[in-house]
C-alpha cells in the first residue's frame, strides 16, 4: 500500500517538478556527524543541522563505530526538530525524504536508513536513497546555482580518492582514483603517528602553515603516467622518518613534516586533476569531500586552475565535511530525473560503490 502511494507520488513529483518547488529532508549518518537538512529544488538550503560527535571521538584518536551509531541514536530526533523549525516548515511540508544508504559505518547508516524509511512511511511520502560520495559531488549544486553537467569532479574524503567526470546528472564516469588508502585516511594516520589527534585534516592543515615542505617523502613514479593516486608508500614513508628520528634519539621539527607531507599529498591531486580537465575538455573542476576543506589544496588548484583557463570550484567548508544538504541535493536531482526511489526493503549497504559508465574520450 504504502509502495503504491509513494511511486504515484514520485511520479507525480518527477513529471511537476517544473512548475512546483520540492521540499526535500536530507538525512546523514554514515560517520560521525547526524545530520538533516531541509532543501528546497535541489539548491537552496533551508536548514541545515549537523550535530557533530568529533569532541567524543577525539579521545579514542579516531572514530569508534559503535560509540557512533548509539550517539546518532541518540541525536536523530532532536536533530530533525532543529532542521524543521530553522527550516520554518512542518513535516507536512516535506515532498520527500533522501538518505545515505552506503558507504559508511553499518551501526551509523542503519540509524539514518531506519528513522528515514520510518518517516517516510509514516508521512505516505517517497523515500530516495543517496550514495554518500555522490552526495559530496552534489554539494556543488549548492555552492554553485549555475553548475550543470558534464564537469570534472575530484573526490576527496575519508574513504575515497577519485576523479570523477560527471557526465549527466545520473551518470558517472572514473577517470582515475586511489590503489590503496584515500588521501584523507593518510591525513588521520599521519598525524595519529605525530600526536596530533583526531581528525587529522585541519591539525595538519594548521600545523602545515608554520613549517617549510624541506623533506623529500619519496613517492613511487609507478602511477605518474595514469591518472591514480597511491597514498599507502607516502603514509609509510612518514611513519618510517619519523621511527628513525626517534631511534637516534632525535625530535622532529612537526610543521616542517607536516608541510612536506602535505605537498606530497596535495600536489598530485592538482597535477592530475588539471590534466584530466584537459585531456577530457572539461572547463569545470568541482571538488568534493572533507578534503576539499583543506587551505592548501584550495589555494594550489585555484592558481593552477587560473592558469589553465579551468574554473576550479569548491564548496564552503560547511558543505566540504558530512552534512545532510548535499544528501537532500543530490536527492533532488535523482528524483527529478526519475531515479533512485528506494522501497522500504532498503538497508544499509557499508561497501557501496558508485556505479560508473565507459568513460568516454
Ligand atoms: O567527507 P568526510 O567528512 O567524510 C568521509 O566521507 O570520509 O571527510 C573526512 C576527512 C577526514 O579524513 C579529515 O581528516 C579530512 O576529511 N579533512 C581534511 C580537512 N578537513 C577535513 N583534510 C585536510 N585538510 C582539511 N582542512
Ligand atoms: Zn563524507
Amino acid at each position: 500500500m504504502y509502495q503504491n502511494i509513494a511511486e504515484e507520488k514520485f511520479n507525480n513529483l518527477v513529471k511537476n517538478h517544473k512548475n512546483k518547488d520540492i521540499l526535500i529532508l536530507g538525512i546523514e549518518s554514515s560517520c560521525d556527524e547526524t545530520s538533516m537538512a531541509v532543501v528546497k529544488n535541489g539548491r537552496e538550503v533551508l536548514s541545515n543541522v549537523i550535530a557533530s560527535q568529533i569532541d567524543i571521538h577525539k579521545r579514542f584518536g579516531g572514530v569508534v563505530p559503535e560509540v557512533a551509531s548509539r550517539n546518532h541514536l541518540m541525536a536523530v530526533n532532536n536533530v530533525l526538530t532543529e532542521a524543521l523549525e530553522k527550516a520554518n516548515v512542518t513535516l507536512k511540508d516535506i515532498d520527500a525524504i533522501a538518505v545515505t544508504y552506503g558507504a559508511g559505518l553499518m551501526g551509523a547508516l542503519m540509524v539514518g536508513v531506519t528513522y528515514a524509511k520510518s518517516l517516510a512511511f509514516a508521512l505516505d511520502i517517497p523515500l530516495i536513497k543517496v550514495n554518500h560520495i555522490k552526495g559530496h559531488i552534489s554539494a556543488n549544486y549548492i555552492a554553485t546555482p549555475t553548475l550543470e553537467p558534464p564537469f570534472m569532479a575530484l573526490v576527496v574524503s575519508g574513504g575515497h580518492t577519485a576523479i570523477v567526470k560527471v557526465a549527466d546528472y545520473t551518470s558517472n564516469q572514473l577517470v582515475g582514483s586511489t590503489v590503496d588508502d584515500a588521501i584523507g585516511e593518510a591525513y588521520d594516520k599521519v598525524a595519529k603517528v605525530l600526536g596530533l589527534g583526531y581528525p587529522g585534516g585541519p591539525v595538519i592543515d594548521k600545523t602545515a602553515k608554520e613549517g617549510e615542505a624541506d623533506l623529500k617523502f619519496v613517492r613511487s613514479d609507478a602511477l605518474k603516467s595514469t591518472y591514480n593516486f597511491s597514498y599507502s608508500g607516502l603514509k609509510t614513508a612518514v611513519i618510517n622518518y619519523l621511527h628513525n628520528l626517534e631511534q637516534h634519539g632525535k625530535t622532529p621539527n612537526i610543521p616542517n613534516v607536516c608541510a612536506s607531507f602535505q605537498a606530497e599529498a596535495v600536489d598530485v591531486l592538482v597535477e592530475k586533476s588539471i590534466k584530466a580537465c584537459k585531456k577530457f575538455k572539461m572547463k569545470t573542476l568541482a571538488v568534493a569531500g572533507g578534503v576539499a576543506a583543506n587551505s592548501y589544496l584550495r589555494k594550489e588548484l585555484t592558481a593552477a586552475g587560473e592558469k589553465n583557463g579551468i574554473q576550479v570550484l569548491f564548496p564552503p567548508m560547511v558543505l566540504c565535511t558530512d552534512n545532510a544538504a548535499m544528501i537532500g541535493a543530490e536527492g533532488y536531482f535523482s528524483l527529478i530525473n526519475g531515479v533512485n526511489l528506494a522501497d522500504t526493503e532498503l538497508t544499509a549497504t557499508p561497501n557501496l560503490h558508485l556505479k560508473y559508465d565507459v568513460l568516454k574520450k
